[in-house]
Formats: structure tokens, C-alpha cells, sequence
């Protein structure tokens, strides 16, 4: 069957697109190439692909471009065209239906080789030249190191040997994304970034966390600092505590027990993921929305955060490991158990921990964080929750007649809703209608879905274009990473120093280990995940 009326349909969407003024403002302008590294893996044919195929139909891209796998899995460009087409097929999103004549399949290449291999660099640079040649690009390259974190200091080896790496100032640019993990500790860190700065400046680097990418987390700057009646209130005065959850209700599915058997909840998780939800809602207003003045702001927000002795480890933090599950319904092994996990692995498959953030502005409110696999759902929120007011009027002692609210008044509390559900919330007291006074909690909502009837961009949408018009805004900086491996290598230490915890401690599908509610200040619990 013949896909070409479908090709021009969606040659056509890109056409259009690229005439939209919006677009036209944003877009990617200068013809380049990208290359992938670890083309035939999961993050590449589910994500990256999938997300040039998006930005290709909305018109983001250049008028001309080139996109290059690297692999070890031997194949040609038509082959690779083929397994990028069904996957592409496979996580369309913006209900076209892509065909082989697709102009982003048509610009696929592929290179087939060993990162380690010298004569894999000299290929690629064969291929880049001669692409260049054939589409008269002046030789601009994006890199996306989409590999394990071994590979990543000697591809930019290679990459500089062969050279393909061209300075700050050249007009013909270089830049290369580098995925998740950045270091296994400080130490690790440190290292590789030493190795990555030795090839390539700071500006060249985008250190990629997909949470930065999410609309619901571009937000949380654009509502705090966009509006005016939410920010006098984000302070020490005003905020009794904010606890930020990432909950999972996947375990290791996906092979991923041997990778997060090493890494654990702290290292996958709270290093970046959680780290940056806690910079852009404690951050201070950045003088401007650049790259630099925003990562200035969050850097703060990092360093304000003093690594703990082992005792405060001890009393701050709490880790947990699902065990096995065997209801009637739904069964699932322990975390032990899970392809490539140690059997007496002692590692982290939730964790729970008490922040502070020592600064002027947040001194005394506690930073509630949380995640964990195989939890009740899936939902991140980040919820503030403000002091109550300074005298409870609606008491029953007050008007016994009168009054039915015997109890404390309800805090306040605003609800910043990542995922699933996208958007935010309100609660505050409010009068029961009748003819005494009675006070309920209600909600004010606003959800992204009812609010605006368009497609939100995936994170690797948006990461890859900001990389592709330059722009580092949502990528973390060099200082940014260690110092969010400063107090994570503390904690790590703090509980090589403590007991091994008892684990598996807590029920797959629950809200995890009951042990969690101890770090908590007199009066306050953790949100229950069924209520999210
Ligand atoms: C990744 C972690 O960085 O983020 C995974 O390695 C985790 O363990 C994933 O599942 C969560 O991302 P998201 O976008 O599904 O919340």
C-alpha cells in the first residue's frame, strides 16, 4: 500500500506550521545535524525520535537537517528508517500517521560501530561530511549522548580526536546533550565533569533532566513569578511546610533492576528530578528568563542546602524497599526478586526525606520529599501547605449555638499538580450554606486539559529544540550538579555509617513504609497518595 497521500498530508502540517509567526519565532533556523548515540536504544526509539517527529510536523525544525544513529546493532540507513518508522508509528501523538516518505524517516542515517572504536568516528565523520555536502549545511552538530555514563568522556574523546568538536566562538556551532545520570556521587561527578570540560566549554553543554521539560514544572516559575497574590506568601512568614512527591506505581519492568540496583531511589530520583522541583519552588525571582540568571537563582537554592552528619542522616531521612505482593487479584515478586537486582540488595526502592533549606526566605519550613517505585499511583504534586490563622474565631466554645467547628482551623494549602493530572489547586474554608456557621474545606481547580484544548509538547520536545536554538535555560549547569551531589554524597555516606535498614519494609501499591510519618514536625502527615 502506498503511504504518499499520508506523507503529504503531513509535509503539508510542516509547511503550514513553519508560516505561523508563533512558530516562526521559536524555531530552529540554522541546518545541522544530530547525532545519536545509542540510536537502537530505548530512550532514543521511544523518546528522541517519537519527539523530532513532533517538532518536524509543528514546523520547529530547520528547512534542512540530517538526523545520525550510532549503534553497535549492524545496519543500514534503510533498515534503521524502517525500526525508527515503527516506533514512530508506535508514539505519534498529534494524530498523524506517519509514512516512509516522512521527511524527518527520509532524513534518518545511520553509522554502525563501537563508541570505543577509533574507525566508528572516522565513518561518522564521513557521513556528517557528506551530508553536509549533499545538503549544503555549514557543518553545525548537535551530539545526544543518549548511552551508559561509562561511554561518555571517551565518545567526546573520540569526537575531539576525530574533529568533530569545534570551539566557543566558531560560528559553525557543537553542542552535545548529555543524559541522566551525571556521576554516581560526588567524587564520580566531579570526575566526569573535569573529563567533559577538557573537550568541550560549559556553554557547549546540556546536561539534560526531562522533569525541566515538563510544562507542569515550566510552570511553577510562570505562576510564581508571572502572578502577584501567590508570591508575598512563599516565605518563612507565611508557608508551614511543602511536601514534594514523586510517586510510581512502575517497579523494575523494562529490564531496569540491574541498572537501579546500583543507583537506588536518592541517586535516580532525588539528585535531579526532585532536586530541581525544590529549586524552582524555592528559588528567588531571577533578574531575567535566561539560562544563566535562572540557574544563578537555583544554584542558591542548592547551596543553601548544608550537608548533614550521619546523625542528622539518620534522623532526616527514611529508606524502604517493596517486598512481595499476594492478593487475590494482584500478585508481584519482591524488589529481591526483579531480573538483575542482588538478592540481598539493600537498596533504596522509596525514599523519604526532611530538607531544610537555609536560607533568609525559607529558614524554619520544612521540605518534605518523597518517591518510590511500586507506590499506590502515579502522581507528583508539590504541595504548599500555609500556618494557619493567628486565632481560631470559629470555635465551638466561642458559640456553642452558633458555631459547629469544634476543631483547629484547616490549613491552607496550594497544590501544584505535575502528573497525571496537570494543573493546580486550592483548598480554603469557606461558610456551609444554612443557618449556622459552619466551616468546610473547598477547593478552587484549574487543570490544564480544561483550560487549554491543545497539545502539551512532550519534555524531549521542548529539551531538544531549546538545545537546537541554543538556549541552556532548562539544562542543569556544572555548579548546579555538585552541589546537589554535595548533600546527597552526605546522606549516602551518613548510611553506609548506619545499621542496615530492614528491608522489604513496605506493600507494593500502598503509600510506602509507614516508617515515613516520623520525620514529619508534631501535627502534620504526609498527603495520602489515594487523595492525590
Ligand atoms: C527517570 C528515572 O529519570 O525518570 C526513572 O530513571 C523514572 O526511574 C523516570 O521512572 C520518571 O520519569 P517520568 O517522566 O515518568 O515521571
Amino acid at each position: 500500500m502506498s503511504d504518499a497521500p499520508r506523507s503529504r498530508a503531513t509535509v503539508q502540517i510542516h509547511r503550514d506550521a513553519e508560516l505561523d509567526p508563533q512558530v516562526q519565532a521559536v524555531r530552529a533556523k540554522d541546518p545541522m545535524s544530530i547525532v545519536i548515540f545509542g540510536a537502537s536504544g530505548d530512550l532514543a526509539q521511544r523518546k528522541l525520535i517519537p519527539a523530532l517527529y513532533h517538532l518536524h510536523n509543528a514546523g520547529y525544525l530547520p528547512s534542512t537537517y540530517a538526523v545520525v544513529g550510532n549503534g553497535r546493532t549492524p545496519m543500514s540507513d534503510d533498515e534503521y528508517r524502517e525500526r525508527m518508522l515503527e516506533k514512530v508509528q508506535e508514539h505519534v501523538a498529534d494524530g498523524t500517521k506517519p509514512g516512509a516518505k516522512h521527511p524527518l524517516i527520509a532524513a534518518l542515517h545511520y553509522v554502525t560501530g563501537d563508541t570505543d572504536d577509533a574507525k566508528t568516528f572516522a565513518d561518522l565523520r564521513e557521513k556528517l561530511e557528506a551530508l553536509d555536502a549533499e545538503r549544503k549545511m555549514p557543518g553545525n552538530r548537535l551530539f545526544y549522548l543518549s548511552v551508559a555514563p561509562r561511554f561518555f568522556a571517551p565518545i567526546l574523546m573520540h569526537l575531539k580526536e576525530a574533529g568533530l568538536i569545534r570551539g566557543k566562538h566558531d560560528p559553525v556551532w557543537t553542542r552535545v546533550i548529555i543524559e541522566k545520570p551525571f556521576g554516581h556521587d560526588l567524587q564520580s561527578a566531579r570526575e566526569l565533569n573535569d573529563a567533559v570540560t577538557d573537550v568541550l566549554d560549559e556553554d557547549q553543554i546540556y546536561r539534560i533532566d526531562h522533569y525541566l521539560g515538563k510544562e507542569t514544572v515550566q510552570n511553577i516559575l510562570s505562576f510564581r513569578f508571572g502572578n502577584s497574590i501567590f508570591e508575598p506568601l512563599f516565605n518563612n512568614n507565611h508557608v508551614a511546610n511543602v511536601q514534594i512527591t514523586v510517586a510510581e506505581r512502575l517497579g523494575m519492568e523494562g529490564k531496569r533492576g540491574a541498572y537501579y540496583d546500583r543507583s537506588g531511589a536518592i541517586r535516580d530520583m532525588v539528585q535531579n528530578h526532585m532536586f530541581q522541583l525544590l529549586c524552582l519552588t524555592a528559588m528567588e525571582p531571577p533578574s531575567a528568563l535566561d539560562a544563566r540568571s535562572i540557574r544563578d537563582e537555583k544554584v542558591k537554592v542548592l547551596k543553601s542546602l548544608i550537608p548533614q552528619t550521619p546523625e542528622e542522616v539518620a534522623a532526616n531521612t527514611v529508606r524502604g524497599q517493596y517486598g512481595a505482593l499476594n492478593g487475590k487479584s494482584e500478585k508481584l515478586a519482591a524488589y529481591r526478586e526483579a531480573e538483575g537486582v542482588d538478592p540481598n540488595s539493600v537498596t533504596e526502592s522509596y525514599v523519604a526525606l526532611k530538607v531544610k533549606v537555609d536560607n533568609w526566605r525559607w529558614a524554619g519550613v520544612p521540605f518534605y520529599l518523597r518517591t518510590g517505585k511500586c507506590l499506590r499511583k502515579r502522581a507528583s504534586e508539590i504541595a504548599i501547605t500555609f500556618k494557619r490563622p493567628p486565632l481560631n474565631l470559629f470555635r465551638k466554645e466561642s458559640n456553642s449555638d452558633y458555631c459547629l467547628l469544634a476543631d483547629r482551623p484547616k490549613y491552607n494549602r496550594l497544590i501544584l499538580h505535575i502528573q497525571p493530572d496537570e494543573g493546580m489547586s486550592l483548598s480554603f474554608a469557606c461558610k456551609q450554606p444554612g443557618m449556622r456557621v459552619q466551616l468546610e474545606e473547598v477547593d478552587m481547580q484549574f487543570m490544564y486539559e480544561h483550560a487549554f484544548q491543545q497539545r502539551s509538547p512532550e519534555a524531549y520536545e521542548r529539551l531538544l529544540l531549546d538545545a537546537l536554538r541554543g538556549d541552556a535555560s532548562l539544562f542543569t549547569r556544572s555548579d548546579e550538579v555538585d552541589y546537589a551531589w554535595r548533600y546527597i554524597t552526605a546522606i549516602l555516606d551518613g548510611w553506609k555509617q548506619l545499621p542496615a535498614p530492614k528491608f522489604p519494609n513496605y506493600t507494593p501499591y500502598t503509600d510506602g513504609p509507614e516508617e515515613a510519618q516520623r520525620l514529619m514536625n508534631a501535627g502534620e502527615r504526609w498527603r495520602s497518595l489515594e487523595s492525590m
